[in-house]
């Protein structure tokens, strides 16, 4: 793993909203040049704090990246360049929706520094995409995924499970086309219901065209089979990755690797603190139009929130963390039933221990948030 620091960009534009995304977006692109501007001088204003540090990782992400137009995505990435060191093997991810690539756009995403994209594919069926209004069918999403599969870019396709109208074999056959579609990464997600006032309405008022929880840990588990049978590793709860094709960028976030985040609601971890950007455009470009950054949140992060956090965090990767620093932390908690609840995870299979580390079962991945909110 790497130490290097990585930077992250966020790019809010959309066409539309879909129905399940609670992301800080805007699907008025009237100020977009503006916007881009100002995370140019973001950029400006942050490098010096990064004198001296080589980047291994660029996330380009969003909103909807693949929605700017190629020569100011490439304008953007130059600014960056200018302001940051990055090292020559860096990895430039862009997030990318199905209905822009085509053969012209990813090309010219490669001549701008793109090595990665990330597709949000979210699903193969067309009842399932049309469900939440996405604006591709499972036709474009093929489309997309030949278009970029072997072109000399790394590939990773994003799914949903739980979504509207999705059933076991539905799930089942989109992640085995996935699967086989010549990406080299994967990450499901469970639908956050709760993200979306109409989703969470819907599924209350219409539970027949929903997976019932039971279900979809069932599906869950499958798809983590199918995907080791194909050569996939698990190597974090929503990730698989083909042997050293693991995201550079995200293991950043799970190993408290530095990085800085440009952008609206953008967060880092940076010189001990964790620092977020205001969520709303209009604030963000006026207020680096007066030469500051709108930050949010700024505060120090302690000795102990950061072992929490490496606890927290690193049990999120398969490798999971060291025994002796969740021995110290149950040791030195305040919560009386944690010791105890501890040992009965491990015999429930929850969790396990291996050469000295400790870390979630595949089943116990299902459960994780029950654990992980008893560290916090
Ligand atoms: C920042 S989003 C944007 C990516 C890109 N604009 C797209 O739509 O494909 C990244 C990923 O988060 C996931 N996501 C967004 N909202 C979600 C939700 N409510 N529940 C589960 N996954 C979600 C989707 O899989 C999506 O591809
Ligand atoms: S899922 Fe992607 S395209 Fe849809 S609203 Fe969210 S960021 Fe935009």
């Amino acid at each position: 793993m790497t130490e290097a620091p990585g930077l992250y960009v966020h790019l809010p534009y959309c066409r539309s909203r879909c129905g399940y995304c609670a992301f800080v977006v805007s699907t008025d692109e009237s100020s977009r040049r503006d916007y881009l501007a100002a995370l140019g001088r973001e950029a400006e204003i942050v490098g010096p704090e990064a004198a001296g540090d080589l980047f291994d990782s660029l996330y380009l992400g969003g909103g909807t990246p693949s929605l700017v137009p190629p020569d100011e995505l490439s304008e953007l990435v130059a600014a960056l360049r200018s302001r940051f060191s990055f090292a020559g093997d860096t990895e430039v991810t862009l997030e990318a929706n199905p209905e822009d690539v085509t053969a012209e756009r990813r090309d010219s995403w490669k001549r701008a520094g793109v090595n990665r994209v990330s597709l949000g594919v979210q699903s193969l069926e067309d009842a399932e995409l049309a469900a939440v209004g996405r604006r591709h069918d499972a036709g474009g999403a093929r489309r997309a995924l030949d278009c970029l599969a072997n072109s000399g870019l790394s590939l990773s396709a994003d799914l949903i499970l739980g979504l509207p109208e999705q059933t076991a074999g539905t799930f089942r056959s989109n992640v085995a086309g996935i699967a086989e579609s010549g990406v080299e990464h994967v990450s499901i997600y469970l639908l956050e219901a709760e993200k979306s006032r109409a989703i969470e309405d819907d599924r209350r008022s219409r539970p027949e065209r929903y997976l019932s929880d039971d279900d979809q840990a069932d599906a869950w588990l499958e798809a983590g089979r199918a995907l080791a049978e194909r050569g996939f590793l698990h190597y974090e709860i929503s990730n698989w990755a083909r042997p050293g094709r693991e995201a550079r960028h995200n293991v950043k976030y799970w190993t408290r690797t530095p990085t800085l985040g440009l952008g609206v609601s953008a967060h880092e971890l940076w010189g001990g603190r964790r620092r977020a950007n205001s969520s709303q455009i209009p604030w963000y470009v006026s207020s680096l139009t007066q030469g500051r950054r709108p930050l949010a949140l700024d505060r120090p992060v302690g000795p102990e929130e950061a072992e929490r956090e490496r606890i927290v965090l690193g049990l999120r990767l398969y490798d999971g963390v060291p025994n002796s620093e969740v021995d110290a932390w149950i040791a030195e908690n305040g919560d009386p039933l944690l010791p105890e609840d501890y040992d009965r995870w491990f015999e429930a299979g929850v969790l396990e221990r291996e050469d000295g580390r400790v870390r979630f079962t595949e089943r116990g991945f299902l459960l994780s948030n029950e654990v992980l909110y008893r560290f916090v």
